[in-house]
């Protein structure tokens, strides 16, 4: 029975290598972030810099355990109760400062990530949903 567990997680770790190699813009986010499943088991390789991306569909904003340097103002976004659906993950994305600002009603707000996606955030969002199945 160990046996058989344990070629299932092997089989699943091989299945998500064709997905990684196949979405290019994930090189624009591992520098910093790494998605690493809660059995510590690395999904997808990358830096500590940034919070874990696992299970990032879905998650509440600022909600890695392990990320001690959030931004206040993500903090305080995450005091509304906002969640990443694609829509708020797409608009960060795409100007985090604006995002926050629009979640906070603080003009001043400001992200702790300075990296703006211009195309292909839907895309990304997607593609991590994929690997936290
Ligand atoms: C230069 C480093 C860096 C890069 C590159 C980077 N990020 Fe980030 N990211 C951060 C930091 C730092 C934070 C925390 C921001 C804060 O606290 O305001 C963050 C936060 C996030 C969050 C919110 C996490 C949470 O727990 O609420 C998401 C989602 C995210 N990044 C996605 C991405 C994606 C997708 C990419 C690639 C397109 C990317 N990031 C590239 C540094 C980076």
């Amino acid at each position: 029975m160990a046996a058989r567990i344990a070629s299932l997680a092997l089989f699943a770790s091989l299945a998500a290598a064709p997905v990684l190699a196949d979405d290019p813009r994930w090189r624009d986010c591992r520098t910093c972030h790494a998605v690493t499943a809660p059995d510590g088991s690395v999904v997808a390789r990358g830096g500590r810099s940034a919070p874990n991306l696992y299970g990032i569909a879905g998650r509440a904003l600022a909600a890695d355990p392990d990320f001690r340097f959030y931004s206040d103002d993500l903090r305080a976004a995450a005091a509304s109760g906002a969640r990443w659906s694609q829509e708020n993950f797409v608009a960060y994305m795409t100007d985090p400062d604006q995002f926050l600002r629009s979640v906070t009603g603080n003009p001043d707000a400001e992200s702790g990530m300075h990296v703006e996606l211009r195309s292909g955030a839907r895309e990304v969002y997607e593609f991590l949903r994929g690997l936290s199945d």
